[in-house]
């Protein structure tokens, strides 16, 4: 039986982007989904055709038990869907944001005060409760859009990029709350660029690229697909990086990964240990001087950089992939 969220070869194109390519996906009840994938990949394509908000041109999808083509209206009422742009209505007060939505759900007006005030508070909204939406911070719109989602507990909740903007103390605070719901056994997908937030909710993820799921799994497994360990070695002088890379070259099992401003390179390695005393050694040899090596179990960072030839959130995923790039990720294709 699909799970709760089930999606089967979902293809959309715009003109002549084809965002998504052939998407599939299974997500159990009970059970959160992270999606992950550079910028343009097709994340939140996907969340508007599960959501009834788009209607792909291929392809079958069935959330909560409903087919979302052949019955949008259904599903529809089975959902909670928090958008990647905050949609609140910028005139009205936080509080009657949600009361309106508690009543077009067809809450009884006490009921839908009772639910407002209560998100209110767990939202950290209440002192702000009473001023038009409009006089809010970008990070409190974002609050008040998720309150907005949870108005009623819909058994099945879609979430895109949910704590992108908020500060650190509001993300473990959504956090908290995404918790609580799944433990009372809502389902869930959510879209993210953090990937320690997939780390922290997500019992699976499904990383996607070019319109196309390229992996899942949970986090575990996607990090021992991505291999061994890594060597991460900051190097005192930026001048010899250069020099630096080419040692580990001869060392590593795959690219060196190299971040200009950190003087930080990262490879992957097999041979633990004794393979980062002969590193030393040899860096000694060259006198490349070093601030700090060690070694260390692949991050899901290491993996999405491994799938996708992106770094998660860096700055440049809107830049046309450089050539290396390109090779690797068709190298690791084959991955799959
Ligand atoms: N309405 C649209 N018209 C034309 N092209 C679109 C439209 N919506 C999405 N696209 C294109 O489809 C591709 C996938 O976009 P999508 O918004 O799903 O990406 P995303 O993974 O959510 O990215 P981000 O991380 O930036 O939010 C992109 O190339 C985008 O430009
Ligand atoms: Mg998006």
């Amino acid at each position: 039986m699909p799970g709760a969220i089930y999606a089967e070869g979902l293809v959309k194109t715009f003109g002549d982007v084809r965002a998504l390519d052939g998407v599939d996906l299974d997500v159990p009840e009970g059970t959160v989904l992270g999606l992950l994938g550079p910028n343009g990949a097709g994340k939140t394509t996907t969340v508007r055709c599960l959501t009834t908000l788009l209607r792909p041109d291929s392809g079958k999808a069935v959330v909560a038990g409903v087919d979302v083509l052949r019955h949008p209206d259904a599903v529809r009422r089975s959902i909670g869907l928090s958008g990647q742009f905050a949609a609140v209505d910028e005139y009205l007060t936080g509080r009657e944001n949600l009361q309106m939505v508690g009543r077009l759900y067809q809450m009884r007006a006490k009921a839908a005060k009772a639910r407002a005030a209560e998100l209110l508070e767990q939202f950290h909204l209440t002192d702000a409760a009473d001023r038009p939406a409009k006089t809010y911070s970008g990070g409190m719109r974002r609050r008040l859009d998720l309150a907005a989602a949870l108005v009623v507990s819909p058994p099945v909740m879609f979430m895109d990029e949910p704590t992108t903007g908020l500060d650190p103390r509001n993300r473990q605070q959504l956090w908290e709350v995404i918790k609580q719901l799944v433990s009372g056994g809502t389902t869930l997908l959510l879209t993210t660029q953090y990937l320690e937030e997939a780390d922290h909710l997500a019992h699976d993820i499904a990383v996607v690229d070019h319109g196309r799921v390229i992996a899942q799994g949970t986090s575990d497994q996607l990090k021992a697909r991505t291999g061994g360990e890594r060597v991460e070695v900051v190097v005192q002088d930026r001048e010899r990086m250069a020099a630096a890379v080419e040692v580990l070259r001869g060392f590593g099992k795959g690219e060196t990964t190299v971040e200009e401003h950190t003087r930080r390179l990262t490879v992957p390695v097999t041979g633990g240990a004794k393979l980062l005393a002969e590193i030393i050694r040899e860096l000694d040899t060259r006198g490349i001087g070093i601030d700090d090596i060690g070694l260390r179990r692949p991050t899901l960072d290491d993996v999405f950089l491994s799938l996708t030839g992106h770094a998660a959130e860096s700055t440049d995923q809107d830049q046309p992939d450089a050539p290396h790039q390109q090779k690797e990720r068709n190298g690791k294709e084959a991955v799959k």
